[in-house]
């Protein structure tokens, strides 16, 4: 089936049209600055820009960078602190007056990678990470999803800090890291992360994997590393599938 995706962002919301069965956008993306600060209204409102931009009626999935539990957010991380115990499934739905399916960014990136890219049948412990304004973290078992992990937020030996004010690729940008610096501070998370998990592969997802080339050679660890493969935008993709999933 056709069903919109929403990907909100730290720095952009996106949307696009995606046709379910094949994982493919089907319409142009339409991206629109995330607001600052990014409210549960102005956000939504965002959101209903997306919807009337695509003259959309249906079933609508939304990946936000938080905690979601039965459709209500429970963190904000890179977010506005207003999302915090916010219904926000129901704001979404009431605004754009379609049904929505949300979850975490995350999660729902994971979705999109285990159905149609690098982690397509692949069984045992299988864990995605999105390297973005955060880290974002997807855990599947056997192909089943270990919801909310949140594993941007480890604490690192020596770091006072949450790992993804470390690692991510933002970090990388506002501290104008080399390849190789960046890298090294990837093998440190990913090596903590093999340690705590002993996952059997680790997918990485995020713009910055298609540059993979670069920095992926640093990551020393047991477990079979790869970028994430998809031709389109795993949030996009992943949000909409979980949306006609819900029909
Ligand atoms: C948030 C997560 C999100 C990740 C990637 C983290 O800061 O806590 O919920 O998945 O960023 O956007």
């Amino acid at each position: 089936m056709i069903a919109l995706g929403i990907d909100i962002g730290g720095s952009g919301i996106k949307g696009a049209l995606v046709d379910t069965k094949k994982g493919e956008m089907i319409t142009d993306r339409l991206r629109i600055p995330t607001p600052k600060p990014a409210k549960p209204k102005a956000v939504i409102k965002v959101l209903k820009r997306i919807v009337d931009h695509f003259e959309y009626s249906g079933p609508i999935g939304v990946g936000i960078p938080a905690i979601v539990i039965n459709g209500v957010t429970h963190s904000a991380a890179n977010i506005d602190d207003k999302w915090i115990g916010y219904s926000s499934q129901q704001a979404m739905a009431e605004a754009t007056g379609c049904p929505v399916t949300l979850a975490n960014d995350a999660d729902v990136a994971g979705v999109a990678v285990m159905r149609f890219g690098a982690g397509k049948g692949k069984q045992g412990t299988v864990m995605i990470f999105t390297l973005g304004t955060g880290i974002g973290s997807a855990v599947f078992v056997d192909g089943r999803l270990v919801p909310n992990t949140e594993l941007g937020h480890l604490y690192l030996r020596n770091q006072k800090n949450d790992a993804e004010n470390y690692a991510a690729e933002r970090i990388r940008e506002e501290k104008n890291l080399s390849w190789k610096q960046w890298g090294q501070r990837l093998n440190t998370y990913f090596q903590h992360i093999e340690f705590l998990f002993s996952p059997e592969l680790i997918i990485i997802g995020g713009g910055v994997s298609k540059k993979h080339e670069e920095f992926l050679h640093y990551i020393k660890i047991r477990a079979e590393i790869v970028p994430a493969e998809l031709r389109n935008e795993a949030g996009i993709v992943g949000a909409a599938v979980l949306a006609a999933e819900s029909v």
